[in-house]
């Protein structure tokens, strides 16, 4: 039974242990409870609600999900199981995104602020966009891409912009007609970008000049130069580029424009002023969107999300999760090139005619009250941040929040295992006890919420995610397929037996790959169509306790979180591989007090190369080339060897070990045992081995490799 706590005064500074340390000792904490007065309006106060979602009422239970929304027609299936695993949902439905997100809000919200959008200079003014307005840019940005690009119903389209209206605007205008976007992250390098580009099959490339990053106006165009290169080398032509301006008016980049392929935004508007768009009806199994994320091999899996079962997931738990009202000011500082900004800043808010703020910059420029200054001066009382976010900006400013007259009701946690000191902090100092707390697990693959306390109905507990969302049904499994029972203390591989409306469709043009990733680990008769035979398999490991709560530890795979985004070790070894000089490459990740994991970079050199920090300094530039700055290594470590098996295959597990300065174990079957204690040396330095304890994810590092 839930044991009521009413949160533990702070500790010093100086006796507490770091973050890191905590991560890897943390114990089961008590529960804390929402306040009577959250509970008091909460969108999920009615147990009848949990009743309807019983595992008896799946699939029907989730008709209430899709009620949330405006068809044109209704669905005539429920859910079709019958090409096991492609799930298709509300089956016959026929709807518009767009319509759904703008247009059936206008008759009530229409002079109501859509979207607040915050510069990073703070001397720039705030810009409100009503819903009204928002209908007017979404139908005129419609009209360019039908009318001055030719696009249509199916076509994809590749985003590669920064956190500005124009991106929502462009989102929602693909949507009106049927156009699939795929927004690759801003921070991504134009060599990313153009991987994806090439990938989803994109023609029409949208971006904009430059935009603000700790103070600097970047440019961002000449990334949208290497992204085309770099499709056309691979065989993709991109025939258009369209670049918004940061500056109304004003071309911020120094690189040119290239004549016939590139064209400003606001030049084609000018012949669509005032244009009207009908919506196109799309069937709910229609793709909405690609999102682009990392497995375990190098090449990324374009994540295919539909129209209909996404939209009903994700509006259904904004508001039951979320909590959002289309009173409430809601603030998710994620970025849109994610999918938590897909999902919670865009669809979700947008389709329930919330008020969603979006923030440009960096969460501690200029200074570390920065945020609790945004959330103060737009009123926000929605946040929605990660645990990377809440460690800095508790590192750089803890006692900032106090200094602001801010108020949130409900906080979102998501990205990583969030350890109970950092949530004690966002509990105790940013929510200031008030704020209910829901740590959200999923991922880019789930297109919304997998597991969540229910705010007002559940007790949230540090650390933990909590109990499986409604319709959600669990079941942890060991490496043989034997299920773990909550309560049994023992971690495994998590995995969801139900389809859901919101899980991905497939991986983009690789229906095997599909099956293989998410499918086939715990499936056990390939041709049945029975839904119970096909688990989920999530790739994360997880420890369900005995009071139903799920607690997550992390990737099972060679994926490494970092600050709460996914990178393929793979992936990274083929950006080092790039480098001349590299004979081999080894990627594995670190705990770190910030960013959760980083990763480290282990190379040895073809004969003959001297080895040096100019090798090292090459190694990190092209990882930021080919990836981005956001997966710039913690150390490039050359060294003489890499520990092998005899038959060749490069331990990470033993090279994750040095660095995590664990116990690396038993290496006598290694074919070069000998390196292992000159690398470690080389890390380490001399003096005895060293033997810490480290996460589940680090210590499972590299077994399946
Ligand atoms: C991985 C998914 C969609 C959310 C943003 C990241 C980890 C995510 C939590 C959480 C513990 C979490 C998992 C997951 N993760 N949320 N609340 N507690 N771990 O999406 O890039 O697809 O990464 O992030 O390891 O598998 P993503």
């Amino acid at each position: 039974m839930a044991e009521a706590h009413t949160g533990t005064p702070e500790k010093d500074d100086e006796d507490r242990l770091t973050e890191a340390e905590i991560a890897v000792h943390w114990k089961e904490e008590s529960f804390f409870h929402p306040t009577p007065k959250f509970i008091g309006q909460a969108n999920l106060t009615d147990p009848a609600v949990v009743e309807s979602f019983q595992e008896k009422h799946f699939p029907e239970c989730f008709r209430a999900y899709a009620d949330l929304l405006t068809w044109d027609k209704y669905w005539t299936t429920t859910l079709d199981t019958s090409n096991p695993p492609f799930w298709k949902w509300f089956v016959g439905g026929k709807l518009n995104v767009s319509y759904n997100c703008v247009d059936r809000n206008l008759a009530k919200y229409g002079n109501k602020a859509a979207i607040i959008w915050v510069s990073e200079a703070e001397d720039e003014p705030v810009v409100s966009i009503t819903y009204q307005e928002l209908y007017v840019r979404v139908n005129e940005m419609a009209a360019v891409l039908r009318d001055s690009c030719g696009l249509k119903t199916g076509d994809r389209v590749t985003i590669h912009m920064p956190m500005v209206p124009e991106l929502p605007v462009t989102m929602l205008a693909c949507a009106r007609l049927g156009v699939i976007h795929s927004v690759v992250f801003g921070g991504f390098s134009g060599e990313a970008c153009g991987a994806r580009i090439v990938d989803s099959g994109s023609r029409v490339l949208i971006t904009m000049d430059g935009y603000y990053r700790s103070g600097k106006l970047l440019d961002h165009k000449v990334n949208a130069d290497i992204a085309v290169k770099k499709a056309e080398s691979d065989g993709t032509k991109v025939e258009k580029v369209l670049v918004w301006k940061r500056f109304s008016g004003k071309y911020s980049s120094p690189t040119p424009m290239v004549e016939g392929r590139d064209h400003f935004v606001d030049d084609l508007l000018k012949h669509h002023r005032g244009a009207l768009v009908p919506p196109v009806s799309m069937p709910a199994e229609a793709p909405l969107f690609l999102m682009y994320t990392s497995g375990s091999t190098g090449k990324p899996k374009g994540c295919q999300h539909s129209t209909g079962g996404y939209l009903a997931y994700v509006t259904a738990t904004s508001k039951f999760i979320q909590d959002i009202h289309p009173t409430d000011i809601y603030w998710c500082m994620a970025d849109i090139g994610w999918i938590t900004g897909h999902s919670y800043i865009v669809y979700g808010p947008l389709a329930l005619a919330a008020t969603s703020v979006m923030y440009e910059g960096v969460p501690t420029y200029p200074d570390a009250g920065r945020v609790w200054r945004i959330a103060e001066r737009l009123g926000v009382n929605i946040f929605h941040t990660s645990p990377t976010s809440i460690r800095m900006l508790r590192k750089l400013g803890p006692d900032e929040p106090k200094k602001y007259h801010y108020h949130f009701k409900c906080m979102t946690t998501v990205g990583e295992p969030i350890e109970p000191e950092a949530w004690l902090w966002y509990y105790n100092t940013v929510g200031r006890r008030e704020a209910a707390i829901t740590d959200t697990w999923w991922q880019t693959e789930n297109g919304g919420f997998l597991c969540s306390t229910k705010p007002a109905l559940d007790p949230m507990k540090p650390g933990s995610a909590g109990p499986p969302m409604l319709g959600i049904y669990p079941v942890i499994y060991d490496e043989h397929g034997k299920e773990i029972p909550p309560g049994a203390g023992k971690a495994g591989n998590i995995c969801i037996r139900n389809p859901w409306p919101g899980i991905l469709q497939t991986i983009w043009g690789d229906p095997d790959r599909f099956v293989k990733n998410y499918y086939a680990k715990y499936n056990k008769d390939k041709n049945s169509k029975d839904w119970r035979d096909w688990p989920y398999f999530a790739g994360d490991g997880a420890v369900w306790a005995g009071d139903g709560y799920i607690r997550i530890l992390g990737r099972v795979d060679d994926v490494i979180n970092v600050a709460g985004h996914r990178l393929g070790t793979k992936e990274l070894e083929s950006a080092c591989l790039t480098v001349p000089e590299i004979a081999e490459a080894a990627v594995v990740p670190i705990v770190d007090a910030e960013r959760g994991r980083v990763p480290e970079v282990y190379v040895s050199l073809k004969p003959g190369v001297k080895a040096g920090p100019e090798i090292a300094e090459k190694v990190t530039k092209a990882i930021e080339t080919t990836i981005g700055k956001i997966a710039r290594p913690k150390a490039v470590r050359i060294v003489p060897d890499m520990p092998k098996t005899r038959s060749g295959k490069i331990m990470r597990r033993v090279l994750a070990a040095i660095s995590n300065e664990m116990d690396y174990g038993d290496i006598t079957t290694l074919s070069n045992p000998e390196v292992v204690e000159q690398i470690r040396v080389q890390v380490q330095g001399a003096g005895p081995v060293k033997k810490k304890t480290a996460p589940e994810d680090i210590r499972r590092f590299g077994e399946t490799t």
